[in-house]
């Protein structure tokens, strides 16, 4: 039973922001891959994909790929609108989770709120917030694993709602949104960047976290992650259609997100328990927005945890193989925004890939919003 003043601090953290649920129906078209592959239905098929994926010497993508063809559909996006007491905040930031997760990575309601990036943003920092379920995943719609749920019709999606959001046509949001901030984490990362460099001037502000551009390290993620059909997640089953894959167990969550010493092992279970699936769509062509360097001209920070699996291999500073007189693999990307007006890396000293989970959280939050109001 919760006492009286356990309850009363429950209330005082969520009264000071005013949060809605919306439903926002969008007609989304876009060109994703031909992936001459069957979704894996098996826990068999899922690791031969699995060992495909995390072969070296080659690129899989580049073997299954047999060019591109245009995903056309009508579509529902899930997610919660937040805004300070007094009203409306002057930025609106748009977060975009990764593979793993659903929305609640950014307001994660444990330890009273303390691991929320919603609630610092909303009640410290005045900033309206909009965490969505990616197109795939949670209240959003489903779609065929392999054709459909790919990075492009996912940025599709995120322009949609960018483009809504600056008219002022969201239901229940009162007034337009002048400045945008896409913040991501990993695969939503990919995503904001993937929309700034096809649209560069749908936003003002990119916030890359747990993202590089080096795809070295992408196979011990896949492997990490110890992944297993969605048919056999009870949890998950009723939810997803069968081609989904999910994490089989916490050390799968462990290995692919957390680092030692950084984490309560009550929000990794959290995290586990909450965990949401992916498509072998999405680990295709996870690596196709990143190639190129963007036009966009708005301020870039990438920031990203010491120990990150899938984008720094477990060591960010590590940065012999790639070029050694880079400060940190985070800055392989500065040659790619040579028009960004602010271009910053930060690397979380002893954290994770999954940032917002880690008792870092407090370092990571206070160096995203210090960029973001200089
Ligand atoms: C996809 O649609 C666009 C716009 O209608 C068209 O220009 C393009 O050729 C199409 N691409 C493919 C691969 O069909
Ligand atoms: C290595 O990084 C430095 C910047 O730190 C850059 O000037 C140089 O061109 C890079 N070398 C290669 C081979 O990319
Ligand atoms: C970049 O980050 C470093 C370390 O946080 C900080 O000292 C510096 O002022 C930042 N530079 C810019 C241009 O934001
Ligand atoms: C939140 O948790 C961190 C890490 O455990 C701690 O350092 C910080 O003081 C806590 N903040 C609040 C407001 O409880």
């Amino acid at each position: 039973m919760l006492t009286s003043t356990v309850l009363f601090a429950l209330i005082a953290a969520v009264s000071a922001r005013q949060c809605h649920d919306v439903i926002i129906p969008v007609s989304l078209t876009a060109q994703n891959l031909v992936l001459d592959i069957q979704a894996p239905l098996t826990k068999i098929d899922v690791s031969n994909l699995i060992l495909n994926l995390a072969q070296q010497g080659r690129i899989y993508t580049e073997v299954v790929a047999k060019g591109m063809a245009n995903i056309t559909g009508d579509y529902q996006l899930g997610g919660t609108y937040c805004e300070p007491d007094a009203g409306p905040g002057r930025e609106l930031q748009i977060l975009t989770h990764g593979l793993g997760f659903d929305r609640t990575y950014w307001d994660i309601a444990a330890n009273n709120y303390n691991y929320s990036y919603v609630a610092q943003a909303v009640d410290q920092s005045g900033y309206s917030t909009f965490a969505w379920d990616r197109l795939g995943v949670g209240a959003s719609s489903k779609g065929d694993p392999v054709k459909e749920i790919q990075v492009f019709l996912e940025i599709a999606a995120l322009k949609e709602l960018t483009t809504l959001f600056r008219a002022g046509q969201i239901e229940g949001v009162s007034c337009p949104a002048t400045k945008i901030i896409h913040v991501g984490h990993s695969f939503g990362s990919v995503i904001s960047y993937g929309l700034t460099n096809m649209y560069p001037e749908l936003s003002d502000a990119i916030v890359l976290t747990g993202f590089s551009q080096t795809n070295a390290f992408m196979g011990g993620f896949a492997l990490a992650n110890n992944f297993i059909p969605i048919t056999n997640v009870p949890t998950l089953a009723a939810k997803y259609p069968p081609g989904y894959i999910a994490t089989e167990s916490d050390v799968g969550v462990q290995l692919s997100f957390f680092a030692s010493g950084d984490f309560d092992p009550a929000l990794l279970e959290l995290a586990y328990q909450t965990g949401q699936p992916a498509t072998p769509g999405e680990l295709l062509s996870i690596g196709a927005p990143a190639a190129g360097p963007s036009a966009f001209k708005g301020r870039v920070l990438i920031i990203t945890g010491e120990h990150d699996i899938p984008f720094c291999g477990g060591n960010c500073f590590a940065t012999e193989s790639v070029n050694a007189s880079l400060h940190s693999l985070l800055d392989i990307s500065k040659p790619m925004f040579p028009k960004a007006s602010v271009f910053n890396t930060s690397v979380v000293p002893g954290a994770g890939h999954g940032l917002n989970y880690q008792y870092s959280h407090t370092f990571t939050y206070n160096t995203i919003l210090n960029f973001l109001s200089e």
